[in-house]
């Protein structure tokens, strides 16, 4: 391994720099263009932002990472690397989004992997393991022998895509995402010494809490891993936390943190590495803006046709709506069980409310998520066959993804959203739907149990594994006056729109245009 002894800390980011000068696109790219000049963003996630729907067509898929950064980096322009998801060439150009037609979008970069070894990455170790250990849930963790293998294997081979782009750009900073992609820092800097541009990486979902995780055989190895990165981003401040309980498990007094930079002596030297806390967040005015639009109303309407929330007179039923991922940590089931007791407490409510589910599936050859989709359904069905009348049925779930254009006016014509994730990293649909629902009065009931309930204020907190509780503050808050509600919401909005993702992108790249390499590495 490459011997890395870090003399320049990694610039810090303190809760001083947080400045509010960064709320719009248009600041969030003059304030990339002082860090960083005109050098491009590389970015490497291991999801693509598009799926090639052939004959150069491209559509975008669900997911807070892609869908957020996507927008961005079209604005910035630059790099995009991620494994390959569909047909289409090895190379895309893919255009500034529709709403910054001026930016100069940016290249995708699209890597093939055999099947076996994606998988093994993919369903094996990402998400047969680091997902459910993270989102508290160890019994569904299944270790298999070469999974972490082939997830060293994928990172790796991540990061030659990289090196190799570093021949020919000198980006400001390379940002890395999430769980799936832990070790591709360590792999550059192995292949391409230290003399590399900042490398940044946003950790998108929960910290595992160390009693879970301290047994496993590779969690050291892929802490190390991350301890390559110049900056690392958590979601909140717990999660950050527990990472450094991690560090200090693994490193005892070998490790030291003074608020801003943690130092490590590890075997190959000593790192030095700046951690910050950066919820994710969304650009609201998009959102408030989708929700208007008549054709997206109007696609909507359709939407509440086809789910039966549509009156004889084409008025609109009342409904609650929950959007995510067909995912265990979603909390699907405990949310049957909330209305199951909402309905049988509150029997008002039967035939006077119901829930649009909005399920894409999700992680499809991941055995727990097949099995996850089945009890689902199941329950589902035993919920609307116990309470549902000839005229009404509790629960409608749409079983594919939506495009945000339609989710925005489905939340703003809904009584509320609720979200019951039992485990969550941010939860961004909490975010877009108060954004979609500007100076309305639906309610969100929000699991407080994710990142969004931990880092805003001044909302109705559900608990998902307490249904009774949960099912009294649903009725309660939707009783409230309109009025308070309408007020909730403005006050909760002013924080998006303060802390949007302008801000967020802004937070994760600050001070490290310091760390910038003047040019490519070969020519
Ligand atoms: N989403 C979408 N269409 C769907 C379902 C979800 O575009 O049918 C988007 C949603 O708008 C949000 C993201 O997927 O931006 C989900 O992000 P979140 O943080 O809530 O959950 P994740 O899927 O990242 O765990
Ligand atoms: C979460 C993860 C992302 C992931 C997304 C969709 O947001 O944090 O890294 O891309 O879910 O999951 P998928 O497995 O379909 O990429």
């Amino acid at each position: 391994m490459a011997s890395v002894l870090s003399s320049s800390p990694a610039p810090a980011f303190g809760k001083e720099d947080r400045g509010g000068e960064c709320r719009t696109p248009e600041e969030m790219l003059a304030f990339y263009r002082r860090e960083f000049g005109p050098a491009p963003l590389l970015v490497v996630t291991n999801r693509e932002p598009v799926v090639w729907e052939g004959a150069g067509t491209l559509s975008f898929p669900p997911g807070g990472v892609s869908q957020t950064i996507h927008r961005l980096l079209g604005r910035v322009g630059g790099e995009w690397i991620a494994l390959r998801d569909s047909g289409g060439p090895d190379l895309l150009r893919i255009p500034p989004p529709g709403e910054a037609p001026e930016g100069p979008g940016y290249r995708l970069k699209r890597l093939s992997l055999p099947d076996k070894v994606r998988e093994a990455h993919y369903a094996g170790f990402s998400n047969g393991v680091l997902w459910p250990l993270f989102h508290d849930d160890p019994d569904r963790v299944v270790e298999s022998g070469d999974s972490f293998e082939a997830y060293v294997q994928v990172n790796r081979r991540l990061a030659g895509r990289v090196v190799e782009s570093l021949a020919t750009l000198a980006p400001g900073a390379i940002w890395i995402h999430d769980y799936q992609l832990a070790l591709v820092a360590r792999e550059i800097r192995r292949m391409a010494g230290d003399h590399l541009p900042p490398l940044a990486f946003f950790w998108h979902i929960p910290w595992v809490e160390i009693s879970f995780a301290a047994d496993r055989p590779w969690l050291s190895e892929l802490v190390d891993g991350l301890l390559f990165h110049d900056r690392i981003g958590f979601q909140t401040e717990r999660y950050r936390d527990s990472f450094l309980d991690t560090v200090r498990l693994l490193y005892g007094n070998r490790a030291s943190w003074d608020g801003r930079h943690l130092s490590v002596m590890t075997d190959n030297g000593l790192r030095t590495l700046s951690l910050g806390v950066f919820p994710v967040s969304i650009d609201p005015a998009y959102f408030d803006r989708l929700s208007r639009d008549p054709a997206g109303v109007r696609a909507a309407r359709e939407i509440l046709r086809e789910a039966g929330l549509l009156g004889p007179c084409e008025e609109i039923r009342p409904y609650l709506i929950s959007v995510e991922r067909m995912d265990y940590s979603k909390g699907f089931l405990e949310r049957v069980e909330i209305l199951e007791a909402l309905f049988t407490r509150y029997p008002s409510r039967i035939g006077t409310l119901s829930l649009l589910q909005v399920a894409p599936p999700s992680r499809q050859s991941v055995g727990a998520y097949r099995r996850y989709a089945e009890k689902v359904q199941a329950a589902v069905e035993r919920l609307n066959a116990t309470f549902g009348r000839e005229d009404w049925i509790p629960v409608r779930t749409i079983a594919r993804s939506l495009p945000q254009s339609v989710l925005a006016p489905l939340y703003r014509l809904s009584e509320g959203c609720l979200i019951t994730a039992t485990a969550d990293g941010m939860n961004l649909v909490a975010k877009e739907f108060l954004a979609s629902l500007k100076g309305g009065d639906g309610v969100l009931f929000l699991s407080r149990h994710t990142g969004a309930a931990q880092t805003m204020e001044g909302l109705t907190l559900i608990d998902p594994f307490d249904p009774l509780l949960s099912a009294r503050l649903i009725h309660q808050g939707l009783s409230l006056d309109r009025e308070i509600r309408r007020r909730r919401n403005d006050r909760a909005l002013a924080l998006i729109e303060r802390d949007n993702v302008c801000r967020w992108m802004a937070e994760n790249l600050r001070s490290l245009g310091s760390l910038r390499v003047p040019a490519p590495l070969r020519r």
